[in-house]
C-alpha cells in the first residue's frame, strides 16, 4: 500500500506548506491553502522520459528546426500567439467569466477545422449548448469534433484515438482525474490534469489550449504551477461592459510577450480590430480637466490610451488611492515624487486614476501622463489641446526614456495629436511632422507645460 503524504498548497500563489494555516505565508492571502494528498506512486512508467534515449549532447550539435506554425485564421489571435499554433504546444488562456474565452476558441477551431482535425472538449456546457453557440456565431461546424466530458482518462483516450491537431479543453477547472479523490477545481486536480494533458501534448504533438478561470483579483484560479507548466499564457482583458476585448500574452515560449490582440464582441462573435490605436480615447466633446492621453507600446503596436485622474478633498483619516488598469504601487510612489520634487501635496486628497476602456497598462512609461492628469485634476485645468505624454518617472524626479519612442510619436502624429511631452532621451533626431515636442528632463519641467498651457 502506497504511503499517502499530505501537504498544503496555496490556490493563489502555489506556495507549499507542511501544515494548514489560515493565511498563506508566501503571498498573504487568507484561506487559500488546500490539502493535496500525494501518494507515493508505484506506477513509475507514467513518469518515463519523453524520448526512449536521451543522451547528453553538445548544444551546437542539436538539430534545431524552425517551429512550424499553423495560423488559426484569426489574425489578431495569431498575432498574440506569435504567428500561429505550434505543434505540441500547451496554451493556457484565462479571463473573467463571460469575457469571450469559449467564443474565441470555438471560432478558432471552426476556422482551423477546414485544414486540420480539431477537438473541442467541453466540461462547462453541454454539447447542445456548444452547437447552439456555433449556430449563433454562424461558423461551419461540420468538421469540429465535440466531446462533453470531464473525466481526464476519457479525454486523454479521445485525444489518443481521434488524433486531433488542435484540442481545446473548456475548462481545466472542470476536469477531474479518477486517480485523485479531491474535487474538480481543487489545486491537486487542476495540477494533475494539466500535467497529464501537457504530457500527452508533448508525446503526440497535439496543440492543447486550456481555458482557465480567474479569481476575483484576476489571477488564474489554481496554483501558479499551471503557468510554469505550459508554454504560453494568455489573458483576456477588457471591460465586459464595453465591446472591446484584449488578449495579451504574459508568457510565450514561441513568441514575444506583451503582444496584444484586439477584438470587438459583436452579435456574431469576436471580430479582430486591425487598427486599434484610437480605441481607448474617451472622445470628449471639449477639453476636460484630469485627462491625459498616453502613447503606450504594446508588443509591436503603439496604442493611445486616455489616462484619467480625479483628485478630491478627502474626509477620511486615510485618503484613498485607487487605480484601475494601472499599478497601485506606482501611483503611491508617483504621489510621493510629485510632493518631494514638484511641491504638489496630496496628503489630504483622495486620488483615483483610471485607464479608459478596461485596458491594463503595466509599463512605467505611464508615470508622466498619470502625473499630468493628477495635476490637471488638482488644478481643475485641462491640458492643452492635442497633447500626449509618455515617460517613466524615477524616485529622484528624473524622467527616463521609454522604449520605441519614435513609433509612439509617429502613431500620435498620425491620429492628429499636436504636442508631446516626452523624456529628453526620446527626442527624435528628425522632427515628426505636425507634432510639437516638449522634451523634459525632470518631473517639474513636465508640470510646467500645464502652467504655461496657453503659451505652448
Ligand atoms: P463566452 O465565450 O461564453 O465567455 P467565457 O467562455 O469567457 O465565459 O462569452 C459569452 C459572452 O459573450 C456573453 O455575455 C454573450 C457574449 N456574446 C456575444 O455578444 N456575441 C456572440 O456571438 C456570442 C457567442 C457571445
Ligand atoms: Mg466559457
Amino acid at each position: 500500500m502506497a504511503r499517502a503524504r499530505s501537504s498544503f498548497v496555496c490556490a493563489d500563489c502555489g506556495a507549499v506548506s507542511a501544515k494548514w494555516e489560515g493565511r498563506c505565508a508566501q503571498c498573504g492571502a487568507w484561506n487559500t491553502l488546500q490539502e493535496v494528498v500525494e501518494t507515493a506512486r508505484t506506477d513509475r512508467h507514467r513518469f518515463a522520459p519523453l524520448a526512449a534515449v536521451t543522451p547528453v549532447q553538445r548544444l551546437a550539435d542539436i538539430e534545431a528546426r524552425e517551429q512550424v506554425r499553423t495560423p488559426t485564421g484569426l489574425d489578431e489571435f495569431d498575432r498574440v500567439l506569435g504567428g500561429g499554433l505550434v505543434s505540441g504546444a500547451v496554451i493556457l488562456i484565462g479571463g473573467d467569466p463571460g469575457i469571450g474565452k469559449s467564443t474565441l476558441l470555438l471560432q478558432t477551431l471552426a476556422s482551423l477545422s477546414t485544414r486540420v482535425p480539431v477537438l473541442y472538449v467541453t466540461g462547462e456546457e453541454s454539447a447542445e449548448q456548444v452547437a447552439l453557440r456555433a449556430r449563433r456565431l454562424g461558423v461551419a461546424g461540420d468538421a469540429v469534433d465535440v466531446l462533453a466530458e470531464i473525466r481526464l482518462e476519457q479525454i486523454t483516450q479521445a485525444v489518443l484515438e481521434h488524433k486531433p491537431a488542435v484540442a481545446v479543453i473548456d475548462s481545466i477547472q472542470t476536469l477531474y482525474s479518477g486517480e485523485l479523490t479531491a474535487a474538480p477545481g481543487s489545486v491537486s486536480q487542476v495540477r494533475e490534469c494539466a500535467a497529464q494533458l501537457t504530457r500527452i501534448a508533448k508525446q503526440t504533438g497535439v496543440t492543447l489550449v486550456l481555458i482557465g478561470h480567474v479569481t476575483k483579483d484576476g489571477a488564474l484560479a489554481g496554483p501558479r504551477v499551471l503557468e510554469h507548466m505550459v508554454d504560453t499564457v494568455l489573458y483576456f482583458e477588457g471591460d465586459t461592459h464595453s465591446s472591446f476585448r484584449l488578449v495579451r500574452a504574459i508568457k510565450n515560449r514561441f513568441g514575444a510577450v506583451n503582444e496584444l490582440g484586439v477584438f470587438a464582441m459583436t452579435d456574431r462573435g469576436l471580430r479582430g480590430v486591425n487598427n486599434p490605436s484610437a480605441l481607448f480615447l474617451a472622445g470628449h466633446a471639449r477639453r476636460v480637466a484630469g485627462a491625459c492621453v498616453m502613447a503606450t507600446q504594446e508588443g509591436t503596436r503603439p496604442l493611445l490610451v486616455e489616462i484619467q485622474a480625479l483628485v478630491d478633498a478627502s474626509h477620511a483619516p486615510n485618503p484613498r488611492r485607487l487605480s484601475v488598469g494601472l499599478e497601485g504601487s506606482r501611483l503611491a510612489m508617483l504621489l510621493a515624487v510629485l510632493h518631494r520634487h514638484a511641491g504638489v501635496a496630496s496628503h489630504d486628497q483622495d486620488v483615483f486614476v483610471n485607464a479608459v476602456g478596461g485596458v491594463r497598462i503595466t509599463e512605467p512609461a505611464a508615470d508622466l501622463p498619470v502625473a499630468l492628469a493628477i495635476l490637471s485634476s488638482m488644478r481643475n485645468q485641462a491640458l492643452p489641446e492635442g497633447l500626449l505624454a509618455f515617460g517613466e518617472v524615477g524616485l529622484a524626479g528624473e524622467v527616463r526614456p521609454a522604449p520605441r519612442g519614435q513609433e509612439r510619436l509617429r502613431e500620435a502624429a498620425k491620429l492628429g495629436f499636436k504636442r508631446a511631452v516626452i523624456p529628453r532621451a526620446n527626442q527624435p533626431r528628425q522632427p515628426v511632422e505636425g507634432l510639437l515636442i516638449h522634451p523634459v528632463d525632470r518631473i517639474e519641467d513636465a508640470l510646467a507645460v500645464l502652467s504655461h498651457s496657453d503659451t505652448c
